[in-house]
């Protein structure tokens, strides 16, 4: 019997194959994206280096003997692989339960390829059960809030956190995400935040689904 380390093991694995031979890759941040680190020190000779989505995982890679390089550095990447906390069919993410997502949404936005990592309980049909992290100024912790729950949404501040980048996150409970692109968009306007967790004006480009039948690929 597969348990959820093993699924997430296996995607990681499949995800080597989108990585080009003399590139550098973008990593992303959290236990899948974990495993994939591990995976990826093993090919470590053929890759250049990577651009990381966070502290953590930059940790990791330089614990595995992986060039870590800045995006200024590196410039355009070929491939992102990370996981999400949720995507749908249409290959729309809601991320950041890490609180990685700004740097995550800045390094996936830089590269030509989305990788997406999950086990089968993150694929549903509507958004939002997983509540939506959104990074913001500290303080514009109270108007942000305000205007979240305008939206619908009950914000809750999560309690003890900083971002790698020195900001707050709210998680955004009780939304049923319809239209992701629209409120993507919508949340970005809010004067103070400075990123949503919705992946998807930017989707992904390849699900790779960890299920106990194997892993499922999807485009
Ligand atoms: C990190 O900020 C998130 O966007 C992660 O991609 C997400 O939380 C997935 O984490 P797991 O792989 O640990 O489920």
């Amino acid at each position: 019997m597969m348990n959820q380390d093993d699924l997430k093991r296996a995607v990681a694995l499949a995800a080597i194959q989108y990585v080009p031979a003399d590139c550098i890759v973008g990593v992303g941040t959290g236990s899948t994206a974990n495993f994939f680190i591990d995976e990826l020190a093993k090919i470590k000779n053929k890759i250049r280096g990577a651009v990381a989505s966070s502290e953590a995982s930059a940790k990791r890679l330089q614990g595995h003997g992986i060039e870590v390089m800045s995006l200024n550095e590196a410039g355009a990447l070929e491939v992102y692989v990370d996981g999400a906390d949720e995507i749908t069919r249409h290959m729309h993410m809601l991320k950041g339960g890490g609180g990685a997502l700004t740097r995550e949404k800045i390094v996936a936005g830089a590269s030509r390829k989305f990788i997406c990592l999950c086990d089968a309980s993150k694929l549903v049909d509507v958004l939002g059960k997983f509540p939506l992290p959104i990074e913001v100024i500290p303080m514009a912790r109270s108007s942000v809030a305000r205007q979240l729950v305008a939206l619908g949404g009950q914000p809750m501040l999560r309690e003890g956190f900083t971002t790698d980048n020195g900001n707050i996150i709210i998680d955004v409970h009780g939304l049923k995400i319809m239209n992701p692109v629209e409120l993507e968009s919508e949340l970005d306007h809010i004067a103070g935040v400075v990123t949503n967790g919705l992946f998807a004006r930017r989707a992904a480009d390849v699900l790779l689904l960890g299920t106990a039948d194997g892993v499922k690929t999807m485009t």
